[in-house]
């Protein structure tokens, strides 16, 4: 039986080609520790929405709007914003043509896979190489911006139209983002170009991921629990449900409840350490569940590679949560190989 296990094992092309068997497999069994603790579809309200309209206004509504964003962003680092000038035409064209592509035959998708040596998109798992435990998610990733680095060869042109709506939708977030960097700047007491200034030249990544059926949703996780390492990330998600959030370090958790044509806001690492830490970048994970497959798309808006990571200020009375400023190419990479230095992360001094 084991032999026959590791042979399957090799011959996985997609996960959708093998989310219809009665066991998971090994590859994807977490311990138990990792495991989901609350299910994909219990809901918190914790998580606040806002509403964006009249953000552009000047007065009550937009110094309004502002507050409630800082204090999400001091208390969980996640909020959702609905009204926020993005086309909900735009948004269900863009989750209509990433279902179809997802829906497309194994050995269509793998024509634009990445693997060691070869340039894709298509990812199956997990994105780092040689980790034990895989992640139950296909996904497709590419960049957007800074559009003069744009490699269309590795944008999705199957089904037509893709690569064109991703093109408007990579415009519009990159706006939204930025606008949500001016209200955290001014919350800084900051110019409200600082945090995007902050960034050199913002880089967007997009992943679009999907998180087919699962025959065992109990003992794996679509997507394992992580911060984000940019400065903001937009996630848009469909309305089954399987993102949680966590702020003692897994011991609990939330699910965040779905709300169509909402963007789920979080802050990445960059953006707390610019912050110094007031602004949380909340540690999350998505599950995944027998009944339905899920599609999510992450908009990510990180620093250029050589931007400073340091806080742009630092508070009356407190330190700096990091000693030594470091450029965000060294931050991630410090990040992916896991040896961030814990003991260089001091606490905020109150
Ligand atoms: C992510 O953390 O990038 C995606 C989470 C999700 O699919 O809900
Ligand atoms: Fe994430």
């Amino acid at each position: 039986l084991a032999s026959a296990r590791t042979d399957t094992v090799k011959s996985v092309t997609t996960l959708t080609a093998i989310a219809e068997e009665k066991t998971l497999r090994e590859n994807f069994i977490r311990d138990e520790d990792e495991r989901p603790k609350v299910a994909y579809n219990n809901f918190s309200n914790e998580i606040p929405v806002l509403s964006l309209s009249g953000i552009d206004e000047h007065g009550g509504r937009r110094s309004e709007i502002c507050k409630k964003i800082v204090d999400a962003c001091e208390d969980w680092g996640v909020f959702q914003v609905v009204d926020h000038g993005i086309d909900l035409s735009l948004i269900s064209e863009m989750t209509h043509l990433a279902r179809e592509f997802f829906a497309l035959p194994p050995e269509e998708k793998l024509k634009l896979a990445m693997s060691p040596g070869k340039k894709g998109s298509f990812i199956v798992s997990s994105h780092l190489q040689g980790e034990a435990v895989q992640d139950w998610r296909e996904m497709m990733t590419y960049f957007s911006y800074p559009i003069p680095t744009r490699d269309y060869s590795r944008w999705p042109k199957n089904p037509e139209g893709w690569l064109e709506t991703t093109k408007t939708y990579s415009e519009k977030l990159m706006g939204l983002a930025c606008k949500l960097l001016e209200v955290l700047s001014e919350a800084m007491d900051l110019d409200k170009e600082a945090l995007v200034k902050a960034c050199i030249d913002m880089d967007q990544k997009l992943v679009v991921n999907f998180y087919p059926k699962c025959p065992q949703p109990d003992l794996t996780l679509g997507l394992k629990r992580h911060t984000d390492p940019g400065t903001i990330t937009l996630l848009l998600q469909d309305q089954v449900g399987g993102l949680q959030a966590t702020r003692d370090g897994g011991k609990s958790w939330i699910t965040v409840k779905p709300v169509e044509g909402a963007f789920v806001v979080n802050l990445g690492d960059h953006g707390h350490y610019l912050s110094n830490g007031r602004f949380k970048n909340a540690d999350h994970q998505a599950v995944v569940n027998y009944n339905y497959s899920r599609l999510s798309i992450a908009t990510f808006q990180n620093p250029a590679p050589d931007a400073i990571v340091y806080p742009l200020k630092i508070r009356e009375g407190e330190k700096s949560i990091l000693d030594t400023p470091m450029t965000f190419a060294e931050m991630y990479k410090k990040k992916m190989t896991g040896d961030i230095d814990r003991s260089k992360l001091k606490k905020l001094a109150k």
